[in-house]
């Protein structure tokens, strides 16, 4: 047996104890087997959203009445369980039975014995756990919330993790596999998501998109639908958040929200897109940078501007962005400065972590008021696109479409600078020409 870690280390609200000390601006992975039990720092804000989709889901009873089951599939150090029961509020912690699983049995003991060490403040909530494989281990029961972080790709857990789902619950998957999911693997992708990417500036947009289709595709086969709620690309991973429904019906119909995204779109494909209702009704004086095409569309499967099947639908859900707000995820999950601090932290360091939170919900409530829209530019391309030379200020772009009546915001895109927006094409094509004329 390994030694007890000793370096105690707090992320959002929640005290855990590592081997040594994690090194915050490393933006990668950490390395597989470097340590005893597995943890990233640079997945924070993917489990800090993760404690506010809990809460949002819980206020707005997507989760029902009674007793919550959620498993933190492979869990490592169980950091994602522990934060749900120590940072959310009492009402709704008191509804959670957490079980971590994982195959490593060191990992588990350290998670439960470090949660018995720094229980919540409320005491309430429950946290088990399951020495085993995943892929079997998870039918035990059956479970309203299942979060999926592999290392990655997260496709050999899906068929039995959304068999293993109550009636109606929500899945959380990350993928760490972004060259395979963004097109630069082009066999993995081929091979684990059966779909195309073109490696360009939407890739990772296209990715997160491949991802839910894949996610929707075993959903149905089970005889599930999925909807949407978050898909983030944050650093090195993808992630994507939805609601499982039991619905025969809704799996049947899973093409509709399956098809293709088009790069440099012709009349005729502008014209199918608009048509199906993928597109906003624009003049077609200068073509848009893509288009969205449904999956029956006979697009040619070589075709270097095709990416695909993917999912066409929205990617998120605007009511659980606008939760995602700065004051909110500061409250739930910031450290209180107030109370007894076992690692004497100075007011430098409660504003560090104050803000590393805040990263993770950058412009997410304001992205609530476009994320339904169908348009997602990036302004680098837009300006290329258009021959104006310098990209025109998002925010000014945003502000400008919004003016003249339709829905615009920044996007939470990596680190891209990037828009939503559902104005229509020549609209957004206009307002770029009068921030930026032709050189
Ligand atoms: C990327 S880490 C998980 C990180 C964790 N979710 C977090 O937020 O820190 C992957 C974990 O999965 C475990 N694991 C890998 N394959 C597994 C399997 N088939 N069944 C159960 N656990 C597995 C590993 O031991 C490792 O702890």
């Amino acid at each position: 047996m390994e030694e007890w870690p000793s370096v105690i280390h707090r992320e959002g609200k929640t005290l855990m104890r590592l081997f040594s000390n994690p090194d915050e601006d490393k933006v990668g992975p950490a390395i597989k087997g470097e340590d005893p039990v597995f943890y990233n720092p640079a997945m924070s804000r993917s489990r800090t959203r993760s404690v506010l989709l809990m809460q949002y889901a819980i206020e707005n009873k997507l989760l029902g009445n009674g007793p919550i089951y959620a498993v933190d599939g492979l869990a490592a150090t169980g950091l994602r369980a522990r934060r749900w029961l120590n940072e959310l509020p009492k009402e709704s912690a008191e509804r959670i039975h957490a079980t971590i699983i994982d195959m490593n049995q060191y990992a588990l003991d350290l998670a439960l014995k470090t949660h018995d060490e720094f229980p919540p403040d409320h005491s309430e909530g429950e946290l088990k756990a399951i020495n085993g494989d995943l892929r079997s281990a998870i039918l035990n029961q059956g479970w309203h919330w299942v979060d999926i972080d592999p290392y990655g790709s997260p496709t050999p857990f899906l068929d039995t993790a959304i068999q293993s789902m109550a009636r109606k619950g929500i899945i959380e998957v990350s993928a760490t596999d972004t060259a395979a999911l963004t097109g630069s693997s082009k066999n993995p992708l081929l091979r684990r998501y059966g779909a195309r990417v073109r490696n360009d500036g939407l890739a990772h947009d296209s990715a997160l998109r491949v991802l839910l289709a894949t996610v929707g595709r075993v959903a149905s086969k089970h005889e599930r639908r999925i909807e949407p709620l978050i898909s983030i690309w944050d650093s090195h991973h993808l992630r994507v958040s939805m609601r499982v429904i039991r619905s025969i019906e809704g799996a049947n119909k899973i093409e509709e929200s399956l098809g293709w995204r088009v790069y440099s779109p012709t009349h005729e494909e502008v014209l199918a897109s608009i048509k199906s209702g993928l597109h906003t009704e624009t003049s077609l004086d200068i073509l848009p940078m893509d288009c969205f095409l449904p999956l029956h569309y006979p697009i040619k499967r070589d075709d270097e501007r095709v990416s695909g099947p993917m999912w066409i639908k929205n990617m998120g859900k605007k009511e659980v962005l606008a939760f995602m707000t700065e004051e909110r995820v500061l409250q739930m999950c910031g450290p209180d400065p107030m109370k007894e601090d076992l690692l004497q932290w100075t007011e430098k360091e409660f504003d560090y972590e104050n803000r590393r939170i805040l990263r993770s919900v950058k412009n997410l409530a304001d992205e609530a008021n476009a994320i339904e829209t169908q348009h997602h530019i990036l302004v680098d391309y837009l300006s290329s696109w258009l021959k104006i030379g310098s990209p025109p200020s998002p925010k000014k772009l945003v502000k400008s479409i919004i003016e003249a009546g339709f829905s615009a915001s920044l996007a939470n895109y990596g680190k891209k600078p990037s828009i939503r927006t559902d104005a229509p094409w020549d609209l957004v094509v206009k307002i770029a020409l009068e921030i930026h004329p032709p050189m």
